[in-house]
């Protein structure tokens, strides 16, 4: 045998045995993490999206007034004075003209508000005879005069005895009913004194 391939078999066998006492010797614990040669990007600092901007966080601050892409705001408080100036503020962005938005308008009146201000919109909704106490006619001068952004105010929030009825009702649903109700009183204004 030739003096080269003693040296080649003999670091071959050397490192068999290493290999074979690393195996029986090393023995790995499975209770702790292993250890990461260059992890690279299997674990990044998590940012919680929307989070306030600190210092040193990845991306630029918000520009303020930043809102989570989807919603849309409603920036007014469940008060009175906020109702009022709802009304000021707000206008109805359903046209009276429109077939489609007061057949909706109905619809939601029927399932949503007609248990309480009833069929007639006089307040003799079925749970006013259950002793709830009856809401004001939809055709008295207060509802007649009320601003469309107040009531669209008092759907979102309730008023008194009437509760929100924002998780019920969608936006655009709140304004159909509107125009459904606005339609409503000018009908029976034009039939006399239906008050
Ligand atoms: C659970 C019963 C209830 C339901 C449902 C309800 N309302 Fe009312 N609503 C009331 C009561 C009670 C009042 C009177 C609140 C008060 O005392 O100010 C009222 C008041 C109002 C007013 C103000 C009237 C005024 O002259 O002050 C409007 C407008 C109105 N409701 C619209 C609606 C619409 C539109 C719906 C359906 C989307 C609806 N309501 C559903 C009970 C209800």
């Amino acid at each position: 045998m030739k003096k080269g391939w003693v040296i080649l078999n003999g670091s071959l066998l050397i490192l068999l045995l290493v290999v074979i006492g690393m195996i029986v010797f090393v023995q790995r614990d499975f209770t702790h993490r292993n250890l990461d040669f260059m992890p690279g990007m299997v674990s990044s600092i998590a940012y919680k999206p929307q989070a306030p901007w600190q210092e040193g966080d990845v991306g630029p601050p918000l520009v303020p007034g930043t809102v989570v892409r989807g919603f849309e705001p409603f920036e007014y408080k469940p008060t009175p004075e906020d109702a009022l100036r709802a009304g000021r503020e707000l206008t109805s962005p359903v046209a009276d003209t429109n077939i489609a938005a007061l057949e909706r308008g109905a619809a939601v009146y029927a399932a949503m508000c007609q248990p309480c201000h009833g069929p007639t919109g006089l307040g003799d909704g079925v749970i006013t005879k259950r002793g709830f106490p009856p809401p004001p006619s939809l055709f008295a001068d207060n509802a007649l005069n009320m601003k469309d952004g107040q009531m669209y105010h008092i759907v979102t929030f309730g008023q008194r005895n009437m509760p929100s009825l924002a998780s019920q009702v969608s936006r655009s649903d709140r304004w159909n009913v509107l125009a459904y109700i606005r339609s409503w009183q000018s009908k029976q204004q034009q039939k006399g004194s239906r008050r």
